[in-house]
């Protein structure tokens, strides 16, 4: 094996050491079963690690990550993680994150030609042509920033229209979901304040986190910013 990838294992062992040294039986009790209260859906980009940024264990944040963390109807891989977390370990909330400098996000707004992943970023584009309105009037970087904020806001609407998190509340269960974004440049977490808490809740909310893309770049909402 390279010296590389040795360094992983060396790297592992010593992590598992000191973990089991500083809280015995940690490895044994997580062995035997999970209980997250946090669902993460967010970006595959090697920068935006779920656990270290929001300081959590192994055992604490059940993770779901893709090209710009999208949430599509028709993905099982998504809804069935949606699914496993909000009905089986019964997560008390759901965050979409995001972050600024998405290079996936980057590529749908400029309808970059990079190959397959063409099709998926194809849901980032709806969100860049839904929402034209506010960003066409906005300089490079505030669209990009702008379209960041968007993709997220949607992916919050998409995830809580889903069978799944429609019939936890429904069943009455106390799961919330929202919109969070990461900065590259600072480590920080943004709140974008697209909360969902239950069936009535979605479309104010959404509406209220759009017209704020808007508002804090401009002044003031767009019509469809409030449409
Ligand atoms: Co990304």
């Amino acid at each position: 094996m390279s010296k590389q990838l040795n360094d992983l294992f060396a790297h592992n062992r010593r992590w598992a050491a000191e973990m089991q040294t500083n809280q015995p039986g940690f490895f044994t009790r997580l062995s035997t079963q999970q209980t997250p209260k946090y669902m993460w859906i967010g970006c595959s980009d090697s920068r935006v690690p779920a656990n270290q940024i929001t300081g959590l264990e192994p055992g604490e944040v059940f993770v779901h990550r893709n090209v710009a963390n999208v949430v599509v109807h028709s993905d099982l891989n998504a809804l069935s993680t949606v699914q496993f977390a909000v009905e089986r370990l019964k997560v008390s909330h759901v965050m979409v994150v995001g972050h600024y400098g998405c290079s996936g996000v980057q590529a749908a707004l400029e309808g970059a030609r990079i190959g397959l992943a063409d099709n998926w970023l194809r849901h980032i584009q709806d969100v860049r042509d839904r929402h034209s309105g506010i960003l066409d009037g906005l300089d490079a970087q505030q669209r990009a920033d702008a379209l960041c904020e968007l993709n997220v806001i949607e992916q919050v609407l998409n995830v809580s229209q889903t069978t799944v998190l429609q019939d936890a509340w429904l069943r009455g269960q106390d799961v919330t979901v929202h919109g969070w974004i990461y900065g590259l440049h600072d480590g920080l977490l943004k709140d974008l304040k697209v909360t969902v808490e239950g069936n009535l809740a979605i479309e104010a909310s959404y509406a209220r986190a759009i017209a704020s893309v808007s508002s804090s770049r401009t002044g003031s909402p767009t019509p469809d910013a409030i449409s």
